[in-house]
């Protein structure tokens, strides 16, 4: 479904991503894991069009979008939570999970599949208050809730568990679930590895903007690239 060949992504002299390539299938799931700095929401950034690569291509059911605006993308089947959240914060909930669906639906779907999404992810009380007052974790579901809303083909996720509770954690577990069960992929990026080792089937791993290992979560776990990144001396003497 998704196509990543040779992708390198550059900032004046930084070499966020180096020649990277990615595959993703539908109805599974996915992380794409590594250090701080390792080139993750720039993946994330240039499949969904937020930044235009400097090299390779970006293949969506077979055409390549590398080019393509994001609002094309999103009109695709291509959906992203945000690191930092990127909520309109004087907007209520409502008004900021119909901008996920706005292109989706004819005007008189589009009121009826907004308050089926908002009663979904359990925000139906608080559909008129501003995002602003909410907690950290209700702002992520309200993100998650305008993204999935769009019912995307492949919803690309940067962090959405950092700062949430045990609870918060599990509720989202059995949304990423449920997507894959419909048969859309997830590409998960995150920090928390047990987190990571229990949801995904299939791991990247990003080091200084190379991919330096990919494969099932026990392989993945046992590579010496992987380790080294994590834990490695070798690595220390890189920074
Ligand atoms: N817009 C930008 N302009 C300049 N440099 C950037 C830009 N975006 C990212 N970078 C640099 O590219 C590299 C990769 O950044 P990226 O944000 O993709 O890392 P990450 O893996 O998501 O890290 P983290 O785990 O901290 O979120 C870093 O060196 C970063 O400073
Ligand atoms: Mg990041």
């Amino acid at each position: 479904m998704l196509e990543i060949r040779g992708l390198s992504v550059s900032f004046g002299g930084v070499h966020a991503l180096s020649n990277i390539s990615i595959s993703i299938a539908p109805g599974r799931i996915y992380g794409l894991i590594g250090p701080n700095g390792a080139g993750k929401s720039t993946t994330i950034n240039a499949i969904t069009g937020t930044i235009t690569p400097t090299r390779g291509s970006i293949l969506w059911q077979g055409e390549d979008v590398s080019r393509r605006p994001q609002h094309w993308r999103a009109r695709a089947g291509l959906a992203r939570t945000f690191q930092n959240l990127a909520l309109f914060q004087q907007l209520s909930v409502r008004e900021n999970v119909t901008c996920g669906a706005i292109r989706m639906h004819r005007d008189e779907d589009l009121v009826a599949t907004v308050d089926s999404a908002l009663d979904d992810f359990g925000l139906g009380d608080i559909g008129d208050s501003p995002v602003s007052v909410l907690s950290l974790g209700t702002r992520k579901r309200v993100e998650m809730a305008r993204a999935m809303v769009a019912n995307p083909k492949l919803l690309l996720l940067d962090e959405p568990a950092a700062g949430l509770t045990g609870g918060e954690i599990d509720d989202f577990c059995t949304r990423v679930r449920s997507l894959k069960n419909r048969g859309s992929a997830v590409l998960l990026v995150e920090h928390d590895m047990n987190l990571v080792m229990s949801l995904c089937e299939h791991l990247y791993v990003l080091d200084f903007g190379k991919l330096i290992a990919d494969g099932t979560p026990e392989e993945v776990r046992e590579s010496p690239a992987v380790q080294a990144a994590y834990f490695g001396a070798e690595h220390d003497e890189q920074h």
